[in-house]
């Protein structure tokens, strides 16, 4: 049976909607997001509705606006950002058009009011961290509410009118970056609304299996699986809630796949395994230009999953599509910029397309989040291996073993020497693509020093240190190469190599992925070298290249050595921008 909500956060349409209500059930708390103008009459029964953030301005005719006849259900009500002015401006308060805004850390003060402590700061005292995201201002509080505290520039950052029932605050108790904003959501759903604590993350599994049976219904679903976490939860959730007869899911051996990856996805239950490694291949023998390849891969997808999709008959109306969606893909504001690239490369399939159109789609984990994702497919049993991975392109390790059409040697400068391999990056609001400059000093593998080198050298990109090589940088070339099956499996060993090692140390653990680059650059008798990409990010739409520890270095490049066809081990030093993550 579904839980009756006790707290609904109203959605203005704020990218943190979804994180109130998530921090509500970290708190122990069932909560529910719906959107801002649903009635009063349909929300009676919550003890407590959170008006969320949202970009708008309340006076822009077609902003959100809630019912105002929450104010007077019974309700506590707490508004947030955007849903403290919103409440502010129905009830008769000021909000002032913002011109240039606040954003970022600010010092809360919360106002004495004659040692009268408010519920909500109950606890908390003295000048607080907080986090502000607004451009328009409450500038006097509606009749019968009290100001509770105030930061440097905006002099009405929290009010109350606590005989009502009413509270709202500037700035964002749900990010981590304001320091005790767990305690004031905690105060409003405790102190305030009175709430009981009746979720436990374990609810979640049976909650979720009962929206995908309501919105399944006596169809089946079917899944394209791709090794990710996400669509590997999504689709165990789909096999428990309808039973494994009514889900097929299929993963596509592109033959760009990690060493042991198809393996792990053939001990899933229920899940067929379509080996198209030929025709990948095949379609891209002889590309180099990483544009090309992507074109290609993308339409190799389409290809094969409109075969399945015709071969299964998963067109007809007995069938709809399930999908690992998650809430950040959803989120349209924040995140988008890199989706959309990323998104263009991904060719749609026109029967997968029409399914969505229609609606015949099933997303069971559209309000989670990417750890909440793990915690799920821990509680269903999946094992590590598929829960911690690290984010793997689509197109796999296509994209990052390098091809070159020409033979040329490295080319010394002052500061290292400019190898005749271009990589992609993102430098303002454009792609470059550009060859790499090597700096020959595995002692200083600094990263500020790469920022300011290609801050400095025009027509470079990225900077890599030189950790192992067989010969003298002078004596290897970069030679004309292709996308082999020999340079892939040299590449899926390397890869291999440095996952099985950062594993043992730890090391995967502290950072966000760990790409391993193979590079067409070496000696005669072995004519490559592999790349060191280990980076820290939060999205992947903005990284650091982060260092290892000495040991794991040394044991890694001492190993990649040993591969046949390996003659250098390098350190990629690039944040990102202005190199991307992946070489391509
Ligand atoms: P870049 O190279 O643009 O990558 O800095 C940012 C993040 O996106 C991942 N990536 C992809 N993920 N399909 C995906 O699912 C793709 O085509 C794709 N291309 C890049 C990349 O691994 C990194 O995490």
């Amino acid at each position: 049976m579904k839980t009756a909500a006790q707290i609904i956060v109203l959605d203005a349409g704020g990218q943190y909607c979804h994180l109130i209500a998530r921090k509500v059930r970290d708190l122990g708390v069932y909560s529910e997001v719906r959107p801002s103008e649903t009635p009063a009459a349909d929300l009676a029964g919550a003890k407590g509705l959170i008006i969320s953030g949202g970009p708008n301005s309340v006076y822009d005719p077609s902003s959100p606006t809630v019912d105002p006849a929450i104010f007077q259900s019974g309700s506590r009500v707490l508004g947030i950002c955007y849903g403290h002015q919103l409440m502010a401006h129905l009830l008769g308060g000021t909000v002032q058009l913002g011109v240039k805004g606040e954003y970022g850390l600010a010092t809360f003060d919360l106002l004495s009011n004659g040692g009268c402590a408010s519920a909500l700061f109950d606890g908390i005292s003295g000048p607080q961290q907080i986090w502000m995201s607004h451009r328009d201002l409450v500038t006097a509080p509606p009749p019968g509410f009290s100001v509770l505290g105030a930061t440097a520039t905006c002099a009405i950052a929290a009010i109350e009118a606590p005989a009502r029932g009413l509270y709202a605050v500037q700035f964002h108790p749900e990010v981590a970056h304001t320091t005790r904003g767990r305690e004031v959501l905690s105060n409003f759903l405790f102190r305030i609304c009175e709430c009981r604590r009746d979720w436990d993350p374990r609810h979640r599994v049976p909650q979720i299996e009962d929206e995908i049976r309501q919105c399944v219904g006596d169809r089946n679903v079917f899944f394209f699986v791709s090794g990710g976490v996400d669509s590997t939860v999504a689709c165990a959730l789909c096999q428990r809630a309808l039973g494994a007869a009514r889900v097929q899911g299929v993963y596509v051996d592109t033959g760009l796949m990690r060493e042991g990856e198809t393996d792990s996805m053939r001990r899933m239950p229920g899940l067929s395994i379509e080996n198209a490694e030929a025709q990948f291949l095949d379609a891209l023998a002889g590309v180099r230009d990483p544009e090309q390849k992507r074109h290609i891969i993308g339409e190799e997808f389409v290809r094969v999953q409109e075969r399945i999709l015709q071969a299964r008959h998963l067109l007809d109306g007995r069938w709809i599509l399930g999908q690992g969606t998650i809430y950040p893909d959803t989120i349209e504001s924040g995140g988008t910029e890199r989706a959309a690239v990323i998104k263009t490369h991904h060719n749609r399939v026109p029967g997968i397309q029409r399914l969505i159109d229609a609606g015949r789609i099933v997303e069971p984990l559209r309000s989670y989040y990417k750890d909440e994702v793990r915690e799920i497919g821990r509680e269903l049993g999946l094992p590590a291996e598929i829960l911690d991975r690290h984010p793997f392109p689509g197109p796999g390790l296509a994209i990052r073993c390098l091809c070159s059409e020409i033979e040329a040697g490295v080319q010394a400068t002052a500061e290292g020497c400019i190898l005749p391999v271009h990589s992609v990056g993102v430098q303002g609001d454009s792609r470059s693509y550009a060859p790499v400059l090597c700096i020959d000093a595995l002692d200083t593998l600094e990263h500020a020093r790469a920022t300011e080198l290609i801050n400095r050298i025009s027509g470079v990109n990225r900077v890599i240190a030189r950790v192992r090589t067989t010969a003298p940088l002078a004596g290897m070339r970069v030679r004309v190469s292709a996308l082999t099956p020999e340079r892939l499996a040299r590449l899926r060993h390397a890869d291999a190599i440095v996952r099985r090692l950062s594993h043992a140390s730890g090391f995967d653990r502290t950072i966000w992925q760990f790409p391993v680059v193979l590079i067409p650059l070496g000696t005669a008798a072995a004519p490559d070298s592999v790349v060191l990409r280990p980076i820290d990010s939060v999205d992947g739409m903005t990284a650091q290249s982060v260092a290892m520890p000495d040991d794991l270095l040394a044991s890694i490049s001492t190993e990649l050595l040993s591969v046949p066809g390996i003659s250098g081990v390098f350190y990629d030093l690039t944040h990102k921008p202005p190199a991307t993550i992946e070489w391509e």
